[in-house]
């Protein structure tokens, strides 16, 4: 049976008010005409039986009006693309109804059949002409003259909504709690100083809860009644690798993916730190220099859940030149596998636990080897100096980020923000790339101006070069560019005085 509509539609208002999301209140109402105009202009997808036609070029080559929907070139929010020879320029209807002469519904309609502006000039080919039925192009009509007011969930006259995604339990749970603070501190002071463009920013954290299927009911959560603008420092690894699948629907940004995260490349994500895809290739680079590719052999010892970054590495290895690459995942095969721990074994990437590279250590120096051993420090750097004494001089630790990289004036601001959030100096790397996130993000949404939108932040954050966040090395994107800073410092162990020992090497991973 079905609940009356009424007590539905409450119950659903209760549940938004008690959970504190006010998102949908500021959405925009499109009538049905309206929306039809919507997905024909997002998608290319027209309301009747015709399929929406895209004649394109010279010579008016007919293709499906799906395969190039407006957006496609002019953008979901019709303000176009600043880049290109030719500009698909902004089609807001404000800016239409202002040119001269102003484009009212018969021009519009002309220049979309028969390519001809309100003045009879020809548009530039690179504009396809379109055939579609009248209905189609009024709903399109009607669409073109909301698309400005139909911003993206999250933006709203005096406020702008962030999310994130940090457990209150389990394993993360201190994590969570450090960057909650820390993002919530960062935003704090933004507002302090009146906000971005007139708004307030605020952060809705959501609990991502034990497992993959709680996690992905958390980030619809946030995405469909929280009304979040994007994400800021999520910190679930279930969903990790994955983000780029969920968000890309709706073309959600997600800004600061912390150190721990899994992340696959999606144009959506933007990592001010490199991940472990730059960290293992730093190290693969290093290695080269260390041991010759040509003739050594290499191994890569990984956990079963790293299968994916193990292939990643023994790919780059063997671009760099290695002849032999060998995997062993140890969940599979036993940690002594006698084929691969031969004696001319020279270099040996560690994926996985402090414990696990300690227990392999030992098996390693029974066997009378000490191959050199390279790992990421934030799996191994707990547990490298307990090392047998074998490897001193022999591991080799990728450090996305170094004290040196910390400007004073930087490691001051944080040091404020921390006393503001009421935290001390543990986990500095995750509080670091927090706070880099959150300035990272405060950059994006000044220079997308007032009338920002998902796919301007994108855009300027693409555009982005050389910021200085005091604690890292200047942040920069580009196109096919998602990661900050490329560069990955490289940390030896003198395990004889038990300390760790800079090699002054600091390679840059082209992208
Ligand atoms: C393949 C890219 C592309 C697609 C798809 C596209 N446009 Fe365009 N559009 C352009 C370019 C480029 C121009 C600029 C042409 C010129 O400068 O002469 C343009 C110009 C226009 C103009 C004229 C603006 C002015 O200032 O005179 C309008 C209106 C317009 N497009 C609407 C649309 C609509 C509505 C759709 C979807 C049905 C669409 N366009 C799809 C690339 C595109």
């Amino acid at each position: 049976m079905r609940r009356p509509r009424g007590r539905r539609r409450r119950r659903a208002w209760l549940l938004a008010m008690l959970l504190g999301w006010t998102g949908l209140a500021g959405a925009l109402e499109l009538t049905p005409k309206e929306a039809a105009g919507r997905r024909l202009y997002r998608e290319g997808v027209g309301a009747g039986d015709t399929p929406v036609e895209a004649r394109v070029g010279p010579a008016g080559m007919p293709l499906p009006a799906s395969v190039l929907p407006c957006a496609g070139c002019h953008g979901r929010d019709g303000r176009g693309r600043p880049e290109g020879a030719v500009r698909p320029p902004d089609i807001t209807w404000r800016r239409l109804a202002t040119a001269r002469p102003a484009y009212d519904a018969a021009s519009l309609a002309r220049a979309l059949g028969e390519g001809l502006g309100p003045a009879g000039a020809r548009l530039d080919p690179a504009m396809p002409r379109f055939v579609m039925s009248r209905a189609d192009l009024r709903n399109l009509t009607a669409y073109l003259q909301r698309l400005e007011a139909d911003r993206d969930p999250g933006l709203h006259e005096t406020r702008l909504r962030l999310g994130t995604l940090l457990p209150s339990a389990g394993p993360l749970a201190a994590a969570g709690k450090t960057v909650g603070a820390l993002l919530q501190a960062a935003l704090d002071e933004l507002n302090r100083a009146g906000g971005i463009h007139g708004r307030r920013l605020e952060l809705v954290i959501a609990d991502p809860g034990a497992d993959r299927a709680s996690a992905e009911a958390a980030l619809a959560g946030l995405l469909d009644g929280g009304g979040v603008f994007a994400l800021l420092a999520p910190l679930a690894p279930a969903l990790d690798s994955r983000y780029g699948e969920l968000l890309a629907p709706r073309g959600v940004p997600l800004i600061g993916p912390l150190p721990e995260a899994d992340e696959e490349d999606s144009s959506l994500v933007f990592a001010p730190l490199p991940g472990w895809r730059e960290q293992l290739f730093a190290l693969a680079e290093f290695a080269a220099g260390e041991s010759p590719p040509a003739t050594s052999p290499a191994l890569i010892v990984h956990p079963p859940e790293e299968a994916r970054q193990a292939a990643a590495l023994a790919g780059r290895l063997r671009a760099r030149g290695w002849q032999r690459v060998r995997l062993l995942d140890y969940g599979a095969q036993a940690a002594d596998d006698e084929a691969a721990l031969t004696a001319d074994l020279e270099a040996l990437f560690f994926l996985g636990s402090g414990e696990a590279l300690l227990a392999l250590g030992r098996v390693l120096d029974e066997a009378g080897l000490a191959p050199r051993l390279y790992a990421s420090a934030r799996q191994a750097a707990g547990a490298a100096l307990r090392l047998p004494a074998v490897f001193s001089g022999r591991l080799f630790l990728a450090y996305p980020l170094l004290p040196a990289d910390v400007t004073p004036a930087g490691a001051q601001a944080l040091e404020a923000l921390r006393r503001r959030a009421g935290l001390d100096g543990q986990q500095p790397a995750l509080q670091i790339a927090a706070y880099s996130a959150a300035l990272l993000i405060a950059e994006g949404l000044k220079r997308a101006g007032r009338d920002a939108s998902r796919e301007r932040l994108l855009q300027e954050l693409e555009n982005l070069h050389a910021l200085h966040t005091g604690v890292t090395p200047p942040l920069g994107f580009g196109p096919g560019r998602r990661v900050g800073t490329t560069g990955v410092h490289i940390v030896g162990v003198d395990l004889a005085v038990g300390h760790f020992v800079p090699t002054g090497r600091y390679v840059q991973i082209e992208p």
